[in-house]
């Protein structure tokens, strides 16, 4: 077999073997296969697509590209929750000691922020102390003790897979659904969840856009995890404008325990609520609402065991940044568009993510949102506060918002996004 042969096989839109795949997966893996030849399969799979037994085992040899990690010795049902990414998407930190709370056990490997969309891990690492990469024996000691653990994924995790996301992210290879759906559902399916619910987003704030994509993407994403026995359920929920209040690593730490709290802003309370009854559903878990968990403090005790059992002190005071910079309304009406990749872009250029991969990000940079969209707005009034230890880069901030907030006309009928879009 050769590189060569297989990478012409898709350019002239034929189907790939199952012995072409298998090899150049691991050949990849090893080193044989150059990542000139792997851009060039990459971006012929983004032009002329996958079928779904060539998904299938192409999923099936990244799992294969590493280790399976096995949850079966705790004795209680797992389920796990991923995101598809987008601006504000907080909702893993709550709603995994939540969930915990409720008796199902969560193993969550997050990832990092790239680009425009924030990662779970930059976020909770603005807790002091807390610690991100754990030793597997570590990881399964925090999930018997706490009942969930949020940490990132070990080297031995789909290896195939890390190098092949690190090279389709500088190759404009990332936006094809045969290699989302297989890069995503190969971490998830080696990493061992009984059960798994995706929360695949759709809107500008997005890797898909519209709904027809993201309803493709779910149903491959569930169909490869139906196929692999772990019990896979997708909600699609609206990335047009951003979650919660707050975009940004520790802004948005002090948003998640407001939730656990039993407060915090609508919009996050509804769609934690919302995956957590899918994942207890999912899991096998009938009869319990998890609102009560929220109510009655149990999800928060388990947060606050999570985090120290990682090092983290759930008590400290979480980063600020240096400087602030208020945002007014331009005009008096009704603020009928605050657009996610708008915002999503301007909390980048704060320095709460990174262009690169090795870059720091700054824990106390972002924005904090003062009106979402169906509120009237009065001129002058706060709408915007951007949060940043760089201030040189606030007007290069503030560009990434033209065009991003529309004012109409005071009295404009207004109906905002449902959160879920679809099953
Ligand atoms: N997240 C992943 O893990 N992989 C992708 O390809 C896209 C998002």
């Amino acid at each position: 077999m050769d590189a060569p042969s297989v990478i012409r096989t898709k350019r002239d839109r034929g189907e790939l073997t199952d012995a072409q795949i298998d090899w150049v997966i691991d050949a990849y893996t090893r080193g044989d296969v150059a990542d000139e030849q792997m851009s060039a399969l990459a971006m012929a799979i983004l032009l002329n697509g996958m079928n779904l037994r060539e998904i299938s085992r192409w999923t099936d040899a990244m799992i294969r590209s590493g280790v399976r990690m096995d949850f079966s010795a705790l004795g209680v049902p797992t389920s796990d929750k991923h995101s598809t990414g987008g601006v504000g998407d907080k909702i893993t930190l709550p709603l995994a000691p939540l969930v915990a709370a409720c008796g199902v056990a969560v193993p969550q490997l997050s990832g990092r922020g790239l680009g425009h969309t924030g990662g779970t891990l930059d976020k909770l690492e603005s807790i002091p102390g807390w610690r991100a990469l754990l030793s597997n024996d570590e990881m399964m000691r925090v999930l018997q003790d706490t009942g969930a653990v949020i940490c990132a994924a070990g080297d031995g995790l789909a290896p195939a897979d890390k190098k092949l996301y690190a090279l389709r992210d500088v190759t404009g290879t990332v936006e094809a659904i045969p290699l989302i759906a297989s890069s995503i559902m190969s971490k998830k399916i080696a990493e061992g969840t009984g059960s798994l619910v995706l929360d695949v987003k759709v809107g500008s704030g997005a890797f898909m856009k519209n709904l027809a994509d993201a309803q493709e993407l779910a149903r491959t994403m569930v169909g490869l995890g139906t196929n692999a026995g772990v019990n896979t359920v997708a909600l699609l929920t609206d990335m047009s404008t951003p979650l919660g209040l707050t975009a940004g690593n520790a802004l948005e730490v002090r948003e998640s325990v407001e939730v656990l709290a039993g407060g915090g802003p609508a919009d996050v309370v509804e769609l934690t609520l919302a995956l957590a009854r899918e994942m207890l559903a999912a899991a096998g878990v009938h009869g319990k609402d998890p609102a009560d968990a929220l109510r009655d403090g149990s999800a928060m005790d388990h947060w606050r065991r999570m985090i120290a059992a990682q090092g983290g002190d759930p008590d400290a005071a979480l980063p600020v940044a240096k400087e602030q910079h208020v945002v007014t309304a331009s005009a008096t009406g009704v603020l009928t568009g605050l657009d996610a990749y708008a915002v999503g872009v301007c909390a980048w250029r704060l320095g709460a993510g990174r262009a690169r991969k090795d870059h720091p990000v700054q824990a106390g940079a972002g924005v904090e949102i003062h009106a979402k969209p169906g509120e009237n707005v009065t001129a002058g009034q706060p709408l915007l506060t951007l949060h940043t230890d760089t201030p040189e880069r606030y007007d290069y901030a503030i560009e990434a918002l033209a065009g991003g907030i529309e004012i109409s006309d005071p009295g404009t009928g207004f109906a905002p996004m449902p959160i879920v879009l679809d099953r």
